[in-house]
């Protein structure tokens, strides 16, 4: 049972604290009062150091599509260290990848690898910038891009600082420059009226409008068609980039959400899945915004390094992920989704605890609210959702099933109809504990 002051895990994190802030090294996985040291995984489970099991729904925040230790990506990437695992040369690694990708979006002629998805959102940015020779960029409340200082913007202004239909841009991080604040236009999402006006009003200044068809922190709920039409023609009147931040929501379908939702973006941030389970990013898109890291000239508008981008093991696993990513997988995918989202939503009805599901795809959160979610705003915990979501998320670490904060589960192709069961019958004992609260 967590918490257990003495397991193995509270151990290691007690010696964490001497040599690591706060015992952490990566704010998303910290956790109170001791975070969970993972052993190794298989499938779609992970072992803690102490030999508990859990099924993995956390998938490393959605990055593994495949789960843990897949046959095929372990032979890719031991293949590869055998050969060598990063060199200050290209490799062909890269180019099949990148054909794989560009094969599967047709927005993209183009792709540049970086290392994470915090590099791929900041490079699309500053090609932006590069392309349109303007500085601000407009990006969504409450909408989570990695830690670049411009898109970390509004990423979680508290209720007093909301303006009605215009957000304010407010700082994430102290000591964020207000010259940072003052070249971010923030943007309401899933409010197409109100973002096509401020596209409008700051038009001529910006050089790209960067939207998350489905953000997970400002509440995962999917966008509405007629928004990401919207930004697409306000974009293009005003000659700003649309830029998609794909670094999640890749994992939807076979091109992406920009397939599902039929939108093609002039550039489109990469990330997560595409490095079948190592460190990756991309930004990609057409050739003529792509060209802006075009070196055959000289120095390129937008000079771009990183000693480990498209390092081969990154490649040669990330090409052997995406294969195994057919029509197929995405449509068993969607249908595991769809079963866990109704399953969860039915043991909302019979606990008569307020609330349910949203998502699309292989992404779920699971909300305390009852209203409908749409946006940041809508998705705003209070207090009592809060400790609604605490108790519901510890009661399904303690019934074996891993979900991250706020209740964002990622399922993956080895997830059988069984696990699928397991997770369904987690969530429901763990509402009925949520129903049990005052
Ligand atoms: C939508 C989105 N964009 C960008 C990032 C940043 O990616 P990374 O953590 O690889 O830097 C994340 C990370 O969770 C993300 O969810």
């Amino acid at each position: 049972m967590y918490p257990d002051l003495t397991s193995r895990s509270h151990s290691l994190y007690d010696r964490a604290l001497a040599s690591l802030p706060g015992g952490n090294t990566r704010t998303t996985v910290f956790m109170q009062p001791y975070p969970i040291y993972a052993a190794r995984g298989e499938d779609c489970r992970i072992w803690d150091v102490d030999g508990n099991e859990f099924i993995d729904c956390i998938n490393n925040f959605t990055s593994l599509i495949h789960g843990h230790a897949h046959p095929a990506l372990i032979e890719a990437a031991t293949r590869q260290l055998a050969l060598g695992s990063a060199f200050g040369l290209p490799t062909e690694s890269e180019i099949d990848l990148a054909e794989l990708l560009v094969s599967r979006l047709p927005s993209v002629d183009q792709i540049r690898f970086a290392n994470s998805g915090t590099e791929a959102v900041m490079m699309a940015l500053k090609a932006a910038r590069a392309f349109t020779g303007r500085a601000k960029i407009a990006k969504c409340e409450g909408a989570y891009h990695g830690s670049y200082d411009y898109a970390e913007v509004s990423l979680d202004p508290a209720p007093d600082m909301w303006g009605r239909n215009a957000p304010v841009s407010v700082a994430y991080a102290r000591g964020t420059p207000d010259n940072v604040l003052a070249d971010v236009v923030t943007i309401p999402f899933n409010d197409t009226e109100a973002a096509v006006s401020l596209i409008r009003e700051h038009g001529p200044e910006l050089a790209c409008v960067l939207v998350d068809p489905m953000p997970n922190r400002a509440g995962l709920a999917p966008a509405d068609h007629a928004y990401l039409q919207g930004l697409r023609k306000i974009t293009r009147e005003v000659g700003a980039l649309l830029i998609f931040d794909e670094v999640i929501t890749f994992r939807l379908g076979y091109r992406g959400a920009q397939g599902l939702w039929d939108v093609d973006p002039d550039l489109t941030a990469l990330g997560k899945i595409i490095g079948g389970g190592f460190p990756v990013g991309a930004v990609a898109g057409r050739r003529d915004y792509m060209a802006v890291f075009d070196p055959r000239a000289g120095k390129p508008a937008l000079p771009h390094g990183g000693t480990f981008s498209a390092n081969p093991v990154t490649m040669r696993a990330g090409l052997a992920a995406m294969q195994l990513l057919d029509e197929a997988a995405f449509a068993r995918l969607d249908d595991i989704g769809q079963a866990v989202r109704s399953g969860i939503d039915e043991a909302f009805r019979r606990t008569g605890v307020p609330g349910g599901t949203v998502g699309r795809g292989s992404l779920l959160k699971i909300h305390f609210a009852d209203r409908p979610i749409r946006d940041y705003r809508s998705a705003y915990t209070t207090e009592r959702e809060a400790q609604r979501q605490a108790v519901f998320s510890r009661g399904l670490l303690n019934r074996g099933v891993l979900a991250a904060g706020y209740g964002l589960m990622a399922l993956s192709t080895p997830m059988t109809d069984a696990y699928i069961g397991k997770i369904i019958a987690a969530a429901s004992e763990a509402l009925v504990e949520v129903a049990s609260l005052a």
